[in-house]
């Protein structure tokens, strides 16, 4: 079995293949990794055939469907699962074959109503139901400490001491452990008693995962996440250095037609000479009186430089074929000591 396992900050993702019929699956991918997963299964001369999402993640973005669009790649959840985009939506002990590995679906509840853990032969997937030396929590979105407990105690914990465990997340850097060792040293399980194990779940106290509202929304839509929109409009978008235009104002042209997008305010507080001012906000229906000639070089700038890449992405959009975006934007303009004027 082809093993490889990606770690993205805290999140832990894996890549599993079939050497001899060159099929991989690849387990809970992070949207921000879909280009590595592509790499490693090139790497192995593999095919990606399945996407398994664990659960619905709160606390990560969920790379199924980009993984999916780029490979065709069925995505594999709990048949509980809310997410719309799930082409196969396994029962408890259903398995997948990947080539000639097969990967058996073990209904876990608990974390989240649609967790399932993933056994593949000597190994175990646990998503967020078995962290090493730690559980999931249980207070987020359908999330039930008692199923969290059955789902431990009376099945995951019933496996073979020496499987190993591959959680979802690990915050301290650690690969893997065993079921033994988790059984004898992870501080949760030593609550064997069902209430006293519910008490303590309930008693964390725990602060809200970051980017909880976003990773709930785009993990349950399939949606872009605003980083991967982001990225999607840098892509396509040049950009020109504040140096190159600083330098061409100096010399008496800047050679773009210089485009302020932010709001009134900040506008009138400190612009770059020769700049018009046409909020993101209004760009779409102020553009044609604006701007009439689509072949004009338009370099967008904003405060930060990302509004300015949407900006130009849109104005591209709209036949705007040769319009860019400042790299940077006004504050790191400001802070070169580049002049401004207004204000
Ligand atoms: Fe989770």
């Amino acid at each position: 079995m082809i093993f490889e396992q990606i770690v993205t900050g805290g999140c832990l993702s894996y890549l599993l293949g079939c050497p001899e019929r060159c099929a991989a699956v690849v387990i809970d991918p992070e949207a921000s990794q879909i280009d590595r997963y592509l790499g490693l299964a090139a790497k192995d001369g593999l095919r990606i055939h399945y996407v398994i999402d664990t659960h619905t993640h709160a606390d990560h973005f969920s790379g199924a469907r980009a993984l999916k669009a780029a490979t065709g790649a069925l995505i594999v959840m709990n048949k509980l699962s809310p997410f719309p985009f799930a082409d196969l939506r396994l029962d408890d002990g259903e398995i997948l074959k990947v080539g000639e590995l097969k990967l058996q679906a073990l209904l876990t509840p608990g974390h989240t109503r649609d967790s399932m853990c993933i056994l593949a032969s000597d190994r175990v997937f646990t998503g967020d139901t078995l962290l090493i030396g730690g559980t999931g929590r249980s207070d987020l979105p359908t999330g039930n400490p008692g199923q969290l407990y059955d789902s431990l105690f009376n099945r995951l914990l019933k496996l073979p001491p020496e499987t190993l465990v591959y959680p979802a997340h690990d915050y301290k850097g650690r690969s893997h452990s065993d079921i033994g060792t988790e059984i004898a040293s992870n501080p949760r399980l030593q609550k064997t008693d069902r209430a006293e194990f519910i008490a303590m779940m309930e008693h964390l106290d725990l602060a809200a995962p970051t980017h909880l509202t976003e990773a709930l929304r785009t993990n349950l839509s399939g949606a872009k996440t605003v980083a991967g929109l982001l990225a999607e409009a840098a892509a396509r978008v040049p950009f020109v250095a504040m140096d190159d235009l600083a330098a061409a104002l100096a010399a008496g042209n800047a050679g773009y037609v210089l485009l302020d997008v932010r709001e009134k305010d900040a506008f009138d507080a400190g612009h770059i000479i020769g700049a018009l001012h046409l909020p993101r906000g209004q760009l779409e229906l102020r553009v044609n009186d604006m701007l009439p000639d689509p072949t004009a070089r338009i370099l967008t700038i904003c405060e930060f430089g990302r509004i300015s890449t949407l900006a130009a992405a849109t104005l591209r959009d709209l036949g705007f074929t040769r319009a860019a975006a400042l790299d940077g934007g006004v504050k790191a303009w400001r802070e070169a000591g580049l002049p401004l004027v207004g204000g």
